[in-house]
């Protein structure tokens, strides 16, 4: 097949909603603040009890249920997340047993932090493409709260919790046009968790470190740039674009990308205020809800951007249905 398609969508959002309002109890912060800096107002925290493969298999089912397909349809299953289970074995193997599959196909994670959806995208595509897999079930899932310290207010008003999942099939029609992926590495002081297992203790800190102006600024221009590259790569103009839809970090970098490249406002899908940012999960629970809100037509043109840290950043364009 010459191209891989996307037939179902599905997103979950833990239960416990944290507002803007409950965090100024704790934290010298405020609505005010972090609304007119952000556009958050509140974001969705994972119980002690889930795991951020209990948050994939929620929305990996919804997504199948849209897709009209079983779970052992799947024949590959790549996990975007920064924020896995534990350090081995990967995410996507534990979701594959708690989807009840057991069909001997690939598994595995994809680390890109907040872009890792676009690079685990790329990488089914290509896979599916090439003929290595037919169904291929896609997941962003983050428990990114787990790696806030709550009386740092500069980071940790920022991030939630949650999943999103799609499926996606070898197709003869598109789909998947291409996806551009780029790192720079010499970046990752900038943002990061520093910490790492050693010796049976946590060595450095476990914490979100993050230079938020310098991240701000890289931001702005790569998730411009290789939307851009993505365009022209497919012979396509910003004016083509049906729906933007841009990692979900936060409404003000969202805002500038747009405007740089002149796509309008209303052709830009937004869920950051209800969700803040999700890491890898804010695309495919972006494209869940853009699809439940009957948004998307079919053939209409999707641009995919994202960037997180590493600094690793990228784009896809996809047409719908
Ligand atoms: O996937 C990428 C994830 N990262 C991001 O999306 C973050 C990108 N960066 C940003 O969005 C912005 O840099 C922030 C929203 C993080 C910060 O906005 P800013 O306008 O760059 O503020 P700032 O860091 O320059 O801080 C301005 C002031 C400081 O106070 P002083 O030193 O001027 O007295 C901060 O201490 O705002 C203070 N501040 C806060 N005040 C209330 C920082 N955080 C908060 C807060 N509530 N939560």
């Amino acid at each position: 097949m010459k191209y891989s398609r996307i037939i179902g969508t599905g997103g979950y959002l833990p239960e416990k909603v944290v507002t803007n309002d409950d965090l100024s109890k704790t934290l010298d912060t405020n609505d005010e603040w972090i609304r007119t800096r952000t556009g958050i107002r509140q974001r969705h925290v994972a119980s002690p009890e889930q795991d951020t493969s209990d948050l994939a298999l929620i929305a990996s089912q919804r997504a199948l249920a849209s897709a009209g397909l079983a779970a052992d349809d799947i024949d590959l299953i790549v996990v975007a997340t920064t924020t896995p289970d534990m350090v081995f074995p990967s995410t996507a193997c534990v979701l594959q047993d708690k989807l009840g599959i057991n069909n001997g196909s690939a598994a595995f994670d994809v680390q890109a932090v907040c872009s890792g959806f676009i690079f685990a995208l790329a990488t089914a595509d290509r896979m599916i493409v090439s003929g290595m897999a037919k169904n291929a079930l896609v997941v962003g899932a983050e428990t990114m709260t787990r790696t806030l310290d709550w009386t740092d207010r500069g980071t940790c008003v920022l991030f939630g919790d949650g999943a999103g999942a799609l499926v996606l099939q070898a197709s003869e029609t598109p789909g998947v046009l291409s996806s551009h992926l780029h790192s720079e590495g010499r970046q990752r002081h900038i943002l990061n968790v520093p910490g790492q297992i050693r010796d049976g203790k946590i060595y450095r800190s476990p914490f979100v470190y993050m230079d938020g102006g310098a991240v701000f600024r890289f931001a702005v221009r790569v998730l411009a740039e290789s939307t851009e590259e993505a365009l022209a790569h497919n012979g396509l103009q910003s004016a083509d674009i049906d729906w933007l839809v841009p990692h979900q970090a936060n409404s003000r970098i969202m805002d500038a990308t747009a405007k740089k490249l002149s796509v309008p406002p209303e052709k830009v899908i937004s869920t950051v205020a209800g969700q803040a940012n999700t890491s890898a999960a804010s695309i495919p629970l972006a494209l869940d809800y853009g699809a439940r809100q009957g948004c998307f037509k079919p053939g209409q043109l999707l641009a995919l951007t994202a960037v997180g840290s590493g600094f690793a950043w990228g784009a896809s364009l996809v047409r719908w249905g």
